[in-house]
C-alpha cells in the first residue's frame, strides 16, 4: 500500500473516531442541553493543548450481536493536555457510543490515563456521563469498575482528582466520584444514585423522580455529595478550570503562586465595623473573608451544603490558602453533624496538598439536641478535631467573636497545633457565654437577691468584663496577638511569610483511625 493510501486510511479511521455514536445521537446529546465528550474536552484544556490516547480501542465482547457492533475509542475519550499551562490528564465519557457504558476496553483506558497521571504527578479529571456497567459485557465490565477504585485510592492524596458528572452516574458507578476530591455536578441534566426511581418504588412503593433523588441540587443541598452545582456544562469547565488554579500538581509540590496587584499592606477600616457588639447580631463571615483575600476574590466550595460552615480557596500576597469559617450567619454558625464533615474533609484536603489554612472563628459551641446526640455529633465533631490535630500545613486562626467550649480548642487553637492565633477585641473567647455561665454558676446568688433580674444583669456584665474578652488567652499566650481588625490582611501575609518553611510532621504509621 502506498504511504498516500495508508493516511488516507489513517484519516479515515480519524473521522470515524471523532464521529462517536453518529450523527443523530450527537443531535439527541445536544437537544438534552449536553455537549459531547470532544466538546467538553475542547472547552475544559486550554486551546490546542490535548492529546488524545487510545482513539482506536474498542471492546472485546462478541456477546449479543457486539461482534459486530463496535466503536472507535468504546465510549471514553482519554488523555492529557494543559490547563493554565499545567499537565492535566483526563477521562471524558461519550453517552453518544454504547450510552457510555463501561466495558472492560473501556475501563482500560480510564485505568491507563490515571496511572499516567500518577506517574507523572498531575491532576486527574474524570467527566461522567454514562448508562453504568455495559449490559452485554455482564461481570467483565464490573471488573472494570474495581480496577477504577482501586486507583482512585490510591492516587488519592498523591494527586488531585475531580469528577463532573454531566449525564447519569447510576448504581455502583457513583462509587469512582465519590473516591475522588471534588465532585460537580450540573443542573437539569446529571443525576447520580445507587438506585433509581424505579427500584426504589419497587422495594419502598416510595415515587420519586430522577432529579429530586440524585440530582445537582438535591446532592448539593442534601446530600453533600457533590461540591459544585453549575447551570451548564461550559460553566462547569470554567469552575473546574478555576478550581484547579489553586491546586499544586501533586502532594509533592506548592500551589502555584501568582504576581498580584494588590497590596499586601492593604488596609480595610471597613473592617472594624462587620462584626455587631451585640453577641447575639448575626453578620456575614464572608465580607471579612473576601476583603483580605487577593482583588477580594474568595473561591467558595460546597456552597449549599452545611452553610453554617464556609469554605473555599483564595489567594494572599499571590499565595493559594484554603479558607475555613464559622459563617454567623447560619444557625449562629455551630459546629453541627454537617458542618463538622465538611470542615474536616476540607482540612483533610488542603493538608494533603500543602495548602495553608486560613481559620475565622465565631463559634458559640457544638449543636445541642437529641437528633444531633443520637446522629453521631460525638463522632461526627471528632472529624474535625481528627483533622485540624493531623493537618501539618502552615494554620493561622482570627477569632472574630466567639470561641466558646469545645469548639475553641477545635478550630485549629494553639493546644491543637494552630501556628498563628489572633484575635479581634471582640473575641470572646471562654468556656461559655456570659448568660450561660451565670445562669449555671449564680444560680443561688440570684434567686437569693432582692432584685433577681438586676443581679443577673450585674453578675452577666462583671463575667462578660472579665471573661468574654481575647485578653484572658492572651495572658496565657493561647492567642499570640490582638489586631486591629483593619490590619487583617496584612498579618495574615505576614503570619504566612514566617510559616513558609513551617517543617512540622506526624509519627510513622500505617495509617490513623480517623473517626468514620
Ligand atoms: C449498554 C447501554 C447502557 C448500558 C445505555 N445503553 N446504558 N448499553 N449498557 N448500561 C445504550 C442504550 O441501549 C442506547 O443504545 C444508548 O445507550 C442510549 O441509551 P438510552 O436508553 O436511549 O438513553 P436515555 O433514554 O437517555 O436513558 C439513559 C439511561 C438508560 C437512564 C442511562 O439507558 C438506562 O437506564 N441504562 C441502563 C442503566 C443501568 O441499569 N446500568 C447498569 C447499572 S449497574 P442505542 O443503540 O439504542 O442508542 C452498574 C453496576 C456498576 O452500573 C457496579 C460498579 C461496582
Amino acid at each position: 500500500m502506498e504511504s498516500k493510501e495508508l493516511l488516507e486510511k489513517l484519516e479515515h479511521k480519524n473521522k470515524q473516531a471523532m464521529e462517536g455514536g453518529g450523527s443523530d445521537r450527537i443531535k439527541k446529546q445536544h437537544d438534552t442541553g449536553k455537549l459531547t465528550a470532544r466538546e467538553r474536552i475542547d472547552k475544559l484544556f486550554d486551546e490546542g493543548t490535548f492529546i488524545e490516547i487510545d482513539r482506536f480501542k474498542t471492546h472485546r465482547c462478541t456477546d449479543f450481536g457486539m461482534a459486530d457492533k463496535k466503536i472507535p475509542g468504546d465510549g471514553v475519550v482519554t488523555g492529557h493536555g494543559h490547563i493554565h499551562g499545567r499537565q492535566t490528564f483526563v477521562y471524558a465519557q461519550d453517552f453518544t457510543s454504547f450510552g457510555g457504558s463501561l466495558s472492560q476496553a473501556h475501563a482500560e483506558k480510564i485505568c491507563k490515563v490515571m496511572e499516567m497521571a500518577m506517574r507523572m504527578g498531575a491532576p486527574m479529571i474524570g467527566i461522567n456521563d454514562s448508562g453504568g456497567a455495559r449490559i452485554q459485557e455482564g461481570i467483565m465490565s464490573l471488573s472494570g469498575y474495581g480496577d477504577i477504585f482501586l486507583l482512585n485510592v490510591m492516587a488519592s492524596g498523591v494527586i488531585p482528582q475531580i469528577n463532573a458528572i454531566m449525564g447519569p452516574s447510576a448504581g455502583g458507578a457513583v462509587y469512582s466520584p465519590a473516591l475522588t476530591d471534588w465532585i460537580f455536578m450540573v443542573k437539569k441534566t446529571s443525576y447520580m444514585f445507587i438506585t433509581g426511581p424505579e427500584v426504589i418504588k419497587a422495594v419502598t412503593r416510595e415515587e420519586v423522580t430522577k432529579e429530586a433523588l440524585g440530582g445537582a441540587i438535591a446532592h448539593n443541598t442534601m446530600s453533600g455529595v457533590a461540591h459544585f452545582a453549575s447551570p451548564d456544562d461550559e460553566t462547569c469547565l470554567d469552575q473546574i478550570r478555576e478550581l484547579l488554579g489553586f491546586l499544586p500538581q501533586n502532594n509533592m509540590e506548592d500551589p502555584p503562586r501568582l504576581k498580584t496587584n494588590d497590596d499586601p499592606m492593604r488596609r480595610d477600616e471597613s473592617l472594624r465595623k462587620i462584626v455587631p457588639s451585640n453577641p447575639n447580631v448575626p453578620y456575614d463571615i464572608r465580607d471579612i473573608v473576601q476583603s483580605n483575600m487577593d482583588d477580594c476574590h474568595f473561591f467558595e466550595v460546597h456552597e449549599h451544603w452545611a452553610k453554617n460552615i464556609v469554605v473555599g480557596f483564595g489567594r494572599m500576597d499571590g499565595m493559594p490558602v484554603g479558607v475555613i469559617a464559622n459563617q454567623p450567619k447560619f444557625m449562629a454558625g455551630v459546629l453541627d453533624i454537617n458542618a463538622s464533615i465538611k470542615g474536616a474533609r476540607f482540612v483533610r484536603f488542603c493538608d494533603a496538598f500543602n495548602i495553608p489554612l486560613i481559620i475565622y472563628e465565631d463559634v458559640p459551641g457544638f449543636m445541642p439536641g437529641t437528633h444531633q446526640e443520637h446522629g453521631g455529633i460525638i463522632k461526627h465533631g471528632a472529624k474535625l478535631i481528627y483533622a485540624f490535630c493531623e493537618a501539618t500545613v502552615p494554620r493561622i486562626t482570627i477569632i472574630t467573636r466567639k470561641a466558646y467550649g469545645g469548639a475553641y480548642i477545635v478550630m485549629s487553637s494553639k493546644h491543637i497545633r494552630g501556628d498563628i492565633n489572633m484575635a479581634y477585641p471582640t473575641a470572646e473567647i471562654a468556656v461559655m457565654g456570659a448568660e450561660g455561665a451565670v445562669n449555671i454558676i449564680s444560680r443561688n446568688q440570684i434567686k437569693n437577691a432582692e432584685d433577681p433580674e438586676a443581679e443577673r444583669k450585674r453578675l452577666i456584665d462583671d463575667y462578660r468584663e472579665k471573661f468574654s474578652n481575647p485578653f484572658r488567652a492572651a495572658e496565657l499566650g493561647y492567642i499570640d496577638e490582638v489586631i486591629d481588625p483593619a490590619d487583617t490582611r496584612l498579618k495574615i501575609i505576614q503570619s504566612l511569610k514566617m510559616l513558609k518553611t513551617k517543617r512540622d510532621t506526624n509519627p510513622p504509621k500505617k495509617h490513623g483511625n480517623i473517626p468514620l
